[in-house]
């Protein structure tokens, strides 16, 4: 998978692609990530990339050109493009999957009060990571694409995400590590059995009890087997 990041402060890039799990996925040739200086495309003499809002008001808008022509250059028939914007759709589990299987991702990020209304002509998806408003689109990109590169087969063992919280519509079970015992507090007894069938319904269970006391919300969405909702029965007889 190829990133293409649209971005007039580059330098807040360094530290997300050069630490960790993204790192030994650049450096395994799993994905290839670019950040550009949109600002660097402004037909401007003083490089200018906004302007006043036509009609008034508080703040400056981006304007269309250093964006589009930044875009122009890099954009091609396999381009998904997507502009980092509290007003789209919200991310989650599911369309991180969807994202992680696309060839070329690009990310245009805004700053300050916004965008002129006529880029988003050159759009595929308007993405929001939630309901509340950053200063600007990089720290939103860097979520999107952690969570999307992440999921990029080799990037970090299979079995790491197929639990993952929402994965499976639930949130994920308890974990725990050694020290078996911490402040007087020990590990269940079933993750030291060595039994596998008796760990994966305890697991299960702890699932569904986390799911169903942290974010009911989950479960209305959620097709759950015969297994599931016997036990989803219990624990909401036992509350
Ligand atoms: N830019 C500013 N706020 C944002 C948000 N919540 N999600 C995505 N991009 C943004």
């Amino acid at each position: 998978m190829k990133i293409d990041i649209l971005s007039l402060f580059p330098e807040m890039f360094e530290g997300f692609v050069n630490t960790s799990i993204i790192k030994r996925a650049i450096d395994a040739h799993l994905v290839e990530v670019h950040i550009h200086d949109f600002r660097e495309f402004s037909n401007n003499k003083h490089k200018k990339v906004d302007d006043y809002p036509y009609g008034g008001g508080q703040g400056m808008v981006l304007m269309c050109q250093p964006i589009l022509d930044c875009l122009k250059s890099i954009v091609t028939s396999e381009s998904l493009v997507i502009l980092m914007s509290p007003q789209g759709r919200t991310l989650n589990q599911t369309y991180s999957q969807e994202l992680s299987l696309e060839k070329h991702l690009i990310i245009i990020c805004g700053h300050y009060e916004g965008f002129d209304e006529r880029i988003r002509d050159y759009v595929d998806v308007e993405l929001s990571i939630g309901d509340y408003v950053l200063t600007g689109g990089e720290l939103a990109s860097m979520v999107v694409c952690d969570s999307i590169i992440r999921l990029i087969e080799g990037s970090i063992k299979e079995e790491s995400h197929e639990d993952d919280s929402f994965s499976s519509g639930l949130l994920e079970y308890p974990q725990y590590t050694r020290p078996f015992e911490y402040d007087g507090n020990t590990v269940p007894d079933v993750l030291m059995s060595g039994h596998h069938e008796n760990i994966r319904k305890w697991r299960l269970k702890q699932s569904l009890l986390k799911t169903y006391r942290k974010r009911p919300d989950l479960l209305i969405k959620k097709e759950l087997n015969e297994e599931e909702q016997k036990i989803l029965q219990e624990i909401k007889e036992n509350d």
